[in-house]
Parts: C-alpha cells; structure tokens; sequence
C-alpha cells in the first residue's frame, strides 16, 4: 500500500523522467531517476534526474489488493534534500493555522552575506496602507515580447530608463526594486513571533505563495513604469517561452543601442542565438525543433500530467509559525527555474543576474519572465473548474506582503486580492498567440508487459543504497522489492535511454533549483514532490510493486538525500 522511495539532491536543476522498467513476467514497476553531470562552470546550475516507471500486468503478485486501497490520483514521488529528506514525504507535521504576516521592516536584515553584497531592505516608512482595488482601471494589456510593435518596446524602454534615473533611495527606483525580490528571497524579511506561534524567515519560493507574490510584485513594478511615462494602459510584456514562436530571447532585451534600459550584460551570452531549454536550463547539442519539442512536452507535463492538483500546481501549504516548506509547485520548479538558470551568467560567481534570486531583479529579462510565469498560472486557472481554482484555506487566502506603490505609498496586499487578473486591471494578448502544448501529451513507446522488459534487474534495492548519495554517475535503484522473485531468464539487456529527449510518457518532471540561499549560494536543499499517476497510467503500469529511479543529473553537483512514493489522500 504504500511502497516509498525518497530521493533528493543538493543543487539546481534537473528533469524527473519516467521510464518504465519491469520484467515481464513479475510484477512491479520501475522509476528511474538518473543522472548526467554536465556542469556549466562555476556555477550551480541543472541537473536532470529521469524518473521511469512501468509495469508488469500479470502475475499473481497483486494479491495484496494494494490497488485498490490507493488514490491513484495522488501517488507522489517525493524528492527530498539533503538534510531535509526525513521530512519529505508526510504531510504537515507542524499544524498552526494562521497566514504569513507582512514582514516586519524594523527587523530587515542588512546583512545577508555572500555572495549578495549589499542591503536589500527597503526604505522605512510607518504609514503602511491597505490594498484597495483600482476602481474602473483601463485595462492594460501584457503582449507577448517577441510580437511587441517598435513603438511599444520604444515605450518600455524609457520608462525603465526613468526609473533606473529615480534617485537611489526612491522605492520606485530600479535597482530598489530589485532589492525586493532578493529581500523576500534571500532572508532579509522576518515576521514577529505571535499568538504562540514561532516567528520566522519569509520564503516566497517553494510554496504556495509563490504565484501570488509575484504577480504582486509585478502589479506594482508595472504600474509604477506605467506612471512614470503618464501612461495608466503601460503593461510589461511577456517572454511567450511555451510556444516555438516565443522562446528565443526577445530582441529588445539584448539591442543595447536601441533599447538600452532593457539590456543586461550579466547573461550567459549564448541564449540569444537559440530557443531556450525549459527541461534543463542549459545548453545543448539539440536543434532548435529538438528543443522545441522538449519544450511542449515539459510544458505539458508541469501544466498538465502533474499538476492535477492545486498543491501539486502552486506548491506546498506555507503558515506562519511553520519552517518554510520545501514544496515548489511543477511550474515553478520547471519552467521558471529553467529560464533563470537559462540566462543567469555562468562568469560571473553566483549565476548573476538571473541565476540567483538576490539579483535577478536587476535584469529587466527577469519581469518579461514573470510575466510569462503569471500567464502560466492564469492559464492553469482557466482550464480548472471555477470552484478547484484556488485554494480555499484562509492561511493561503490572507496571507499578506508588502510593496511601494506608484505614489510611494507603503501597501499592504493581501493573496486574496490577487487572484483575478481582470480585476487587477491587466490582462494577457491573446491575439497571434497560440498554446501548443495542450495537445502534446506524450505516447508511451512501450506499454504494460512490453514495458517491462525493458527493466533493470540489476539494478541494488533502496535499503542497500546508503544516504545522502552524491550522484557522480547514473544510478538506478529499485524501490519496491517484488514478492516474488523474477525468473532471471527475462532479465534483459537494459535499454539505455536517450534522457535527452522529454516528450515521452516516461518523462515525469523536471526538479530544478535557484540559489537564493544568502550564506550557501553552491548548496541548494531541495525536497519536491511530482505526481506519478499519469505516467504510470500511460505506461500501463499501475500495478507494479516495484519502481526503479534513474537519477541522472544533468549538471552541478547533487546529492541525493532519499527517495519516496507516497499516495497522498486527497486532490
Ligand atoms: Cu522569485 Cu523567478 O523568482
């Protein structure tokens, strides 16, 4: 009933895919996970773990009745940190029931340590007011960056000049907006202990806060542009990387005659020349179309096949008094953190700008870049029924943070208030954009008993793996042991699978990790979790007793802390 298998590595990035492995004559299914080192230097950047899993039909082995006993919507494979692995796969251990409270600016740390060099508290102001929703706004529509008209980009270009000239100290300036991503990134903020409730660090990354803060921050750094031009319609494009059309970096962002203000010199120089990599950030020897087709199977995998469910979508539940829970949701751990490390530059220390959270509010790529991660989470809304939108928990719902505004107005925002985009006066063209990823749901290439024999039997059982695991080479490791024993006979030649390529119903997820940590910005804890259900439903493998986990890390260094499957209870 509940087989588990836990894994987890230590740096950035890398893709889950599932391949499904199992002899054929018994019964279990195999998830890999495996691993490719191909680090980009000096910088903590991907690594791709596949995860595999398929099954055997058959055999007399499911007597357990274990089948029926699961939700098979929830089965999760969780992946857990280094130091954090023993706390992966349950649930909430800790229960307080309150929401996040707005930092506390009097308790703003100014120093965060390497490799972030400088203080990212904001400028003090007593008067906080409250959030109140414009009244009649003219709706500002967001185009996507690469069919925005010259005029447009002429536009952007001088308000974000304007507001890098807005004097160092003004918390409309640019580089004081930036300092609001790091700060509640990188452990500036705290809020107070309260109501026997333990004070603690802000996190607005791998969480549920996650969508909601950013399309704040956004709100705010797009409506302070826009008045800045005298221009109430100003909206901040989006980089359209789900679609072939979209995904080369959008040219305002590198003419630095033209359109100065928008340029940056710390990127990695080589995204300007091919589409970006959403299964992995990094560079590789695929061709465009390659790359292309990578992409529209991730994008269906973290929109669709794995994000059924609102936690698995938004990430984990996040409550005052709690540690921050290490719970990025599928969009946020693929696609997003793909792009950062995608333009982060790898000469410089710490992956700036991109690269690393306490920065990459100093690359004007990085809003364009929301704004595109903000349309995801409106697109994944829009295809859910009106009552399975969002979360309902109060917890969620007021949480609360704080932003200047466009008349330098300290504003408290509410979660609640951020949900509909039209009432925030802003919305997404539609107009010469297409979604192609809705459709690309990967065939499995080998189903059920065929799918089996694929399988590696060689491959060690979980309990003689020892953890933390640094993956240095593939590993496979069998999670489940089978009852009983296959016939070595159909042990067959293991087929050595191209990880490469993602759009194949074996591919499960991408894991993928920004530094942001102030004092390890080399060492990342990660603990995610990804739904197995569609996959092993593809495959026809549901039944299997066993997984076997492939880690194959892609680049950086990782340790795998443990490995976990787990059926959650409920949607
Ligand atoms: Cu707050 Cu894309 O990161």
């Amino acid at each position: 009933m509940m087989s588990s298998l836990l894994c987890s590595w230590g740096t950035t990035s890398f893709p889950l895919l599932a391949i499904p492995s199992s002899s054929s004559s018994s019964s279990f299914s195999s998830l890999v996970l495996y691993p490719k080192p191909k680090a980009r230097n000096g910088s903590t950047k991907a690594t791709r773990p596949f995860c595999s899993a398929r099954r055997n039909d058959d055999q007399n082995q499911n007597s357990t009745g274990q089948e029926n006993n699961l939700d098979r919507r929830n089965m999760l494979i969780g992946l857990g940190g280094l130091y954090s692995a023993a706390n992966l796969g349950s649930n909430t251990l800790e229960s307080s029931a309150a929401p996040i409270p707005p930092p506390d600016l009097s308790t703003c740390r100014t120093n965060l340590g390497p490799p972030v060099p400088y203080s990212c508290c904001p400028p003090t102001n007593t008067t906080i007011v409250d959030f109140t929703p414009p009244t009649n706004p003219p709706m500002r529509t967001r185009p996507a960056a690469h069919l925005a008209t010259a005029q447009y980009m002429e536009r952007y270009n001088r308000a974000v000049q304007l507001m890098r000239n807005l004097p160092a100290n003004d918390p409309r300036n640019f580089m004081q907006q930036s300092y609001v991503h790091c700060a509640y990134c990188n452990g500036a903020y705290f809020y107070p202990a309260a109501q026997g409730l333990n004070g603690g660090q802000i996190q607005v990354h791998g969480n549920w806060l996650f969508f909601p803060f950013h399309r704040w921050y956004l709100y705010f750094h797009e409506r302070i542009l826009g008045s800045l031009i005298n221009d109430p319609t100003f909206a901040l494009p989006y980089w359209n990387w789900d679609s072939p059309d979209g995904m080369n970096t959008p040219t305002m962002y590198n003419n630095s005659r033209t359109y100065p203000a928008l340029f940056n010199e710390r990127r990695n120089q080589t995204i300007y020349t091919r589409p970006v990599n959403l299964a992995t950030g990094t560079n590789s020897n695929l061709t465009p179309q390659q790359i292309a087709n990578n992409n529209c199977a991730v994008m269906y995998n973290e929109m669709i096949s794995t994000a059924t469910t609102l936690e698995s979508f938004m990430g984990r539940p996040y409550r005052r008094g709690n540690a921050v829970p290490n719970g990025a949701g599928t969009s946020e751990r693929g696609s997003h953190n793909a792009v950062h490390n995608w333009c982060g530059d790898p000469r410089e220390r710490a992956g700036e700008d991109m690269g690393n959270f306490y920065s990459a509010g100093r690359d004007p790529i990085f809003y364009c870049h929301h704004s595109n991660v903000d349309r995801m989470w409106t697109l994944w809304r829009e295809r859910r029924a009106t009552n399975q939108r969002d979360f309902t928990d109060t917890d969620y719902l007021n949480s609360q943070f704080l932003f200047y505004d466009e008349n330098r107005r300290l504003v408290r925002v509410r979660v609640a208030d951020c949900l509909d985009t039209t009432r925030l006066g802003y919305q997404f063209q539609t107009q010469g954009v297409t979604v192609p990823w809705t459709t690309c749901r990967p065939a499995a290439r080998v189903r059920g008993t065929r799918a089996a024999r694929t399988s590696t039997l060689d491959a060690p059982k979980l309990e003689t793996l020892e953890f933390p695991l640094k993956l240095d080479k593939i590993v496979k490791v069998l999670v489940h042991r089978p009852r009983q024993s296959r016939t070595l006979e159909e042990k067959e030649k293991e087929e050595e699978d191209d990880f490469e390529n993602f759009d194949k119903a074996e591919y499960l997820g991408t894991f993928s990790h920004v530094p942001h940590k102030h004092d390890t910005p080399k060492k990342i804890k990660a603990g995610e979790r990804l739904e197995l259900d569609a996959q092993l439903e593809e495959l026809d493998v549901e039944g299997d007793e066993e997984i076997l986990i492939t880690l194959v890390p892609l680049a950086g260094d990782i340790t795998i802390g443990g490995i976990k499957i787990s059926y959650a209870s409920s949607p």
